[in-house]
């Protein structure tokens, strides 16, 4: 009987789910669009009752498509940081406060001030961003301290789902990296940090390795996915890092950029390095062994997506992305004078500044719709530019770019990337996403594999690579430049009313 591997991946639109055969082919492919909630703004919120749902959902649609009801193993993968809080008797406190919520300024401001940079550097390797998980923690203290004195365990999306597939709490590195909460450089949970915001460390599941089995499929939950009883599930990978292994982005010289609903710039480092000035997240990666640094563009894939949706109205509806791309690209480089900052939901890297907004400049009456969409790629093209930028300061580089994500998909904005960020930039298959790379710890932790880079050198292969033009990558560096000058410009701005 040939082996199967099944990976899955809480997102944040949807819950993705592959069946992949022994050979890497995927032979089922389904999602599950989820709501997001945002009771106020800078607010996100999720009910993990939905995620559950939509995997049971994307499962039985993939495993149908495959033909398949028996897989070797099951890789999780998630939308990182995302809180999910349990009482007593496992059940959800309240809704999961979101990666791309900013309600938390506050908090972070005490985090540091409790620590101080130097702390942060030295415990967790990252500084406090209203994203990440612990600044949630106390959040919730602060403002519902009843929910807070109940929670009894602390979750991430991914790991939610793996209770009640297997009724194991754990967590493993790459995603108990985002929770400010993590010894990045060591592997373990900091104690020192726990204590500092005087946390209970028994609220912190056990931490597995990314391709070690975590548990396996209960009774109820192998009936309710229409698999196995007992099937493995191995630990796992947050989504950025489990993407990358998807598209084999596992060695130094490598990076990824994802244009999902965030962006990100992803480079695997072989020692853990924590930036000085902590502007670029520094995590473990799904690679035993391995690290990363990050940048993250808070809405990438987005703000396209608000584009269509909120200033196209009914206009939008039913015009695909391909078809507002290609009106982009009858556009001149730099969109004749006008400018997007892509920071409608604030901005992670590399202004950690949750008060930044959207803002388009310099429209003028001769601009026509397509401007304003070259201006939206453009915008986020050189966010993701930016992170980069941080990260050539700190010596790391690659000589390509593998681009993942749903804005992998169109050519143009693949070309933009080259031309922008001045490397060849790649896309792989089978898949290149963040459940192939679930997938493939899934493989690993079956057994049916040694490492996770030997999957990936077995499954993975190169579809096409689209190379820097010199005549257009110079003209986009004056329209970055453009760009660049433009947040210092109006940072005290967003600080005075931000709303
Ligand atoms: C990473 C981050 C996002 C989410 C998206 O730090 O917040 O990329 O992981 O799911």
């Amino acid at each position: 009987m040939p082996q199967h591997y099944l990976g899955i991946d809480i997102g944040t639109t949807a819950v993705k789910a592959l069946v992949v055969d022994e050979s890497g082919s995927v032979v089922g492919d389904a999602e599950s669009p989820q709501e997001l909630s945002v009771p106020q703004p800078g607010w996100a919120e999720q009910n993990p009752s939905d995620w559950w749902q939509g995997t049971i959902d994307a499962v039985r649609s993939a495993c149908a498509q495959a033909g398949v009801s028996d897989v070797a193993a099951i890789g999780l993968s998630g939308q990182m940081h995302s809180s999910v809080l349990l009482d007593e008797a496992d059940n959800v406190l309240r809704p999961a406060i979101l990666w791309n919520d900013v309600r938390t300024t506050a908090q972070c401001r005490y985090i540091t001030d409790r620590v101080g940079d130097a702390g942060l550097r030295r415990m967790v390797g990252n500084p406090a961003l209203e994203g990440f998980t612990s600044p949630k923690l106390l959040w919730v203290r602060d403002e519902e301290p009843d929910v807070f004195d109940e929670i009894r365990t602390l979750l991430l999306a991914k790991d939610y789902v793996r209770l009640l597939m297997t009724g194991e709490k754990a967590m493993e590195p790459s995603d108990a990296a985002g929770t400010l909460l993590f010894d990045v450089v060591n592997g373990r949970w900091s104690e020192e940090m726990v204590g500092a915001l005087e946390l209970d460390a028994s609220i912190l599941p056990p931490v597995v390795g990314s391709a070690s089995i975590s548990g396996r499929l209960t009774s109820d939950a192998a009936e309710m996915l229409g698999l196995r009883v007992g099937t493995p599930v191995v630990g796992g990978g947050a989504d950025n890092a489990a993407a990358s292994v998807g598209s084999s982005v596992v060695s130094e010289g490598t990076m990824q950029t994802s244009i999902g609903t965030s962006g990100a710039v992803v480079a695997p480092i072989g020692q853990p390095r924590v930036d000085p000035g902590m502007r670029i997240h520094s995590f473990n990666h799904a690679v035993p062994e391995m690290w990363y640094l990050m940048g993250v563009v808070l809405s990438a894939g987005a703000a396209l997506g608000w584009f269509r949706r909120v200033l196209l109205g009914t206009a939008g509806v039913g015009l695909s992305y391909e078809e507002l791309i290609a009106e982009a690209d009858a556009v001149p480089v730099g969109a004749e004078g006008l400018t997007f900052l892509p920071y409608l939901t604030g901005e992670r890297t590399p202004h950690a500044d949750s008060n930044a907004r959207g803002v388009f400049v310099g429209l003028h009456s001769g601009h026509q719709r397509g401007h304003m969409v070259r201006a939206v790629l453009e915008g986020v093209t050189f966010a993701l530019r930016d992170s980069l930028e941080l990260m050539r300061g700190l010596g790391v580089d690659a000589t390509e770019s593998v681009a993942v994500g749903g804005g992998a998909r169109s050519a143009i904005w693949r070309q933009m990337q080259a031309d922008v960020l001045g490397v060849p930039v790649v896309t792989v298959g089978p898949s290149g996403g963040a459940p192939y790379g679930a997938a493939i710890l899934a493989a690993v932790g079956a057994g049916d594999f040694a490492t996770v880079i030997e999957t990936c050198q077995a499954w993975i292969r190169p579809i096409d690579q689209i190379s820097p033009r010199l005549g257009v990558a110079n003209a986009y560096g004056e329209v970055y430049e453009r760009y660049r000058r433009l947040y210092p410009r109006l940072k005290d701005h967003f600080a005075q009313f931000a709303g």
